[in-house]
Formats: structure tokens, C-alpha cells, sequence
């Protein structure tokens, strides 16, 4: 074994940027050939590396805009070197964030009048125009102003001549579910939409469609759709991108009645083969896995038992007596026929496969393979 190695515990993320640029030009094949893509890469792309992934959809041409969800976010890929025009999806709230997003070329999304206000300032400053794009709130209660909002907004920027509306957009909740709310949404959006028209700008790039509006809803394409999920692979017809993977540092036979782990949750129901892999809570494996979840050991399923602690866990590996120290353990991914994706992790945690992969921490070393 070399010193000069990375990493040492054997617990890794494996990005395979290939099978996201693959994701990207599928995508693409899907939209009208007007409709422009921004890839979410916020949340340091679910988990992915946002960096790298960036870099790997400015290489391919697979995306015309990315989106961030601050300005640090933005920053920090401005200063990896990446130059497509980037989004900040968020509200700029403090808002001498405005400030910094226009010295870094990043588009502020401007979400109520007091922002309006304070980018207006910022162009004064800086005594140049700016653009913007306008964030209308149609069901999603999150931030943004309201339809009956947009007209004041908009007749203030058209009044002070230094701020331009380049976008609009609006965010669904529930496009992979409720159709009927997401047309309603969608209605909101292009009455908010006239109002900004009648203020006299012409919104270039008119938005609303996630992944699941985008592939299932062709009236929520507009000027540009704004997927992350499917270019991570998360969404049916796409690669996974990310894999997630450790190997057996311990093994051991315990006998009927044995613990297993804190709290003792688990006791052996029969000799048991116990193996340890070093991956935990701390790692970003959600704790709510114990005793439910599963892994991939010499191609078999295998259950987690006793409860995931901070840096460990225990699986029943009984059903694969070849199993050695060092054998390959697959928490998300594939390994010989069998396959965990993060959506069967997800739902045995009881959450989504978003939280999934943007939940593994620092601590994961992420290896890119193109
Ligand atoms: C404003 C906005 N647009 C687009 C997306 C991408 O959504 P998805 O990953 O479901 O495609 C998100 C993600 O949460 C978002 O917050």
C-alpha cells in the first residue's frame, strides 16, 4: 500500500461525470430544441461535487446555465474557473449579497420589492445597469413575490432604468404528483407574467419546470427548464451517477441471542456472520437505516442490523460465508446482478433520494471518473 494514497478508510463515493454528461445530452433529446437547460448544481450538486459536475456540463455544452442556491455557492465556481452564467436560486437576503453576485457575474434573483430596492442601489453604486431575474410565488410558499406583487415590482425597476428583467420564473411543488396544482401554478405564473410585459420589459427567459415538470408537463417547458434530479440519475431513464462504497474491515460469528450494536436493538435470531464496514451517521448514512436498511456484499443483499452508529455499521452476512476482510461493500450502487439505488435507501429511511446523496458529507472522499 503506497503512503502517498489519498485515503486510507474505505469508504468512498464513486462520480462518473460520463454518465452525467450522458444525462445531460438525454435531457436535451427530450426538450424543444428552443428551451434552454440551467442544471441545478446547488448543494454542492446533491452531494455530487459541485465543481466538478459544473465543469463537466461547461466541457460537454450540456447546459447553457447553472443554478446555485447563494452567492458563496456561486463564488465558489467562479473561482474554480467556470464561466457559463449562473443562477442564484435563492433569496439574496443580506442584501449586500446583491453587491458580490454582480462583482462575481452572478444573475440575483429578485423575490420582493425591498430587494428590487436594494439591487436598484447596487447598479446605482456601481453606476452600471444589471440584470435580474424576477421569483414569483404561485403555490409554493416558500419565497417570492406574489402574482398581485409583480406589477408594483416591475413598475418600479421599469421606472428607475437601471435594473433589467432578463428572467421569470416560479418553483412547483408538487410536479411529480399533483397535476391539477401544478396546472394551477402554472396559470398563476402567466398572469404574473403579462404584469411584468405591461411594465414594458420583455422577459427573455420565462421558467418553471424541475426534472419531473420538465419530463412530464411539455406546457412547463417555456424558455427554459431548471432539472437536477435526472442529470444525477435519479429519475427513470437516467444513469446514477453517484455510487456509494466501502469494504469489510471486521468479521466475526456470533452465537443465537448475541447483541449487536448501541442500545443492543439487535440480537442474533441464529449464529450469525457479522460484518463491519466503516461508514456512519457521520459519513451523511442516515441513522434511521438501523436494522432496515440494506447493503450489497458478494453480490447478495444484505440487512443492516443494530443500529448505525457515528463512524460504523453491522451487517448480516451469514448468506455469504465466502465473504473476507476487504471485500467491496455497496451501500448505493450496483454489484454483480443486484443494485441499491438511492431512492430504495431513501425510502427504507423514510425520506427522498434528494436527501440521500446531498446528506454525504466532507468526510466521503468523492473519486471522478469521466
Ligand atoms: C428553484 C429550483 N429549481 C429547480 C430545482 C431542481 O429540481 P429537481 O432536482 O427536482 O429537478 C430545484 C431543486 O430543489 C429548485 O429549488
Amino acid at each position: 500500500m503506497s503512503a502517498t494514497r489519498r485515503f486510507f478508510r474505505p469508504t468512498w463515493a464513486e462520480v462518473h461525470l460520463g454518465a452525467l454528461q450522458e444525462n445531460l445530452r438525454r435531457f436535451r433529446r427530450r426538450m424543444p430544441a428552443r428551451t434552454q437547460i440551467l442544471f441545478v448544481v446547488k448543494g454542492n450538486a446533491y452531494g455530487h461535487g459541485a465543481v466538478e459536475c459544473a465543469r463537466a456540463a461547461q466541457t460537454c455544452g450540456g447546459a447553457e446555465w447553472l443554478g446555485v442556491s447563494s452567492v458563496e455557492e456561486g463564488v465558489a465556481l467562479r473561482e474554480a474557473g467556470i464561466r457559463m452564467p449562473v443562477l442564484v436560486l435563492g433569496s439574496l437576503y443580506p442584501f449586500e449579497s446583491f453587491l458580490a453576485a454582480v462583482e462575481f457575474g452572478l444573475m440575483p434573483t429578485v423575490a420582493s420589492l425591498d430587494s428590487a430596492r436594494r439591487l436598484v442601489e447596487v447598479a446605482m453604486r456601481r453606476g452600471q445597469r444589471v440584470g435580474c431575474h424576477l421569483k414569483i410565488e404561485t403555490g409554493m410558499g416558500r419565497i417570492g413575490m406574489s402574482p398581485a406583487a409583480v406589477a408594483g415590482v416591475s413598475g418600479y425597476l421599469a421606472a428607475q432604468r437601471l435594473v433589467d428583467v432578463d428572467g421569470a420564473y416560479t418553483h412547483f411543488s408538487c410536479a411529480d404528483g399533483d397535476r391539477a396544482f401544478t396546472l394551477e401554478q402554472l396559470r398563476r405564473f402567466r398572469g404574473a407574467l403579462g404584469e411584468i410585459d405591461r411594465a414594458g420589459f420583455s422577459v427573455r427567459l420565462r421558467h418553471a419546470a424541475n426534472s419531473a415538470a420538465a419530463l412530464t408537463l411539455p406546457a412547463a417547458r417555456l424558455d427554459l427548464v431548471r432539472p437536477g434530479l435526472a442529470i444525477y440519475g435519479l429519475w427513470r431513464g437516467f444513469r446514477p451517477v453517484l455510487s456509494l462504497k466501502s469494504k469489510v474491515v471486521f468479521l466475526k460469528t456470533v452465537r443465537r441471542g448475541a447483541a449487536i450494536g448501541y442500545g443492543a436493538t439487535y440480537r442474533a435470531r441464529r449464529a450469525t456472520r457479522v460484518a463491519t464496514v466503516p461508514v456512519g451517521y457521520a459519513d451523511g448514512l442516515c441513522r434511521r437505516l438501523s436494522n432496515r436498511g440494506r447493503a450489497l456484499l458478494g453480490g447478495r443483499r444484505c440487512p443492516i442490523i443494530g443500529t448505525v452508529s457515528m463512524d460504523m455499521l453491522m451487517l448480516d452476512a451469514t448468506d455469504v460465508p465466502q465473504a473476507r476482510v476487504g471485500d467491496d461493500v455497496v451501500l448505493i450502487g450496483r454489484q454483480g446482478r443486484e443494485e441499491i439505488s438511492a431512492g430504495e435507501l431513501a425510502q427504507a429511511a423514510g425520506s427522498i433520494a434528494y436527501e440521500v446523496v446531498a446528506a454525504l458529507t466532507a468526510r466521503v472522499p468523492r473519486v471522478y471518473f469521466s
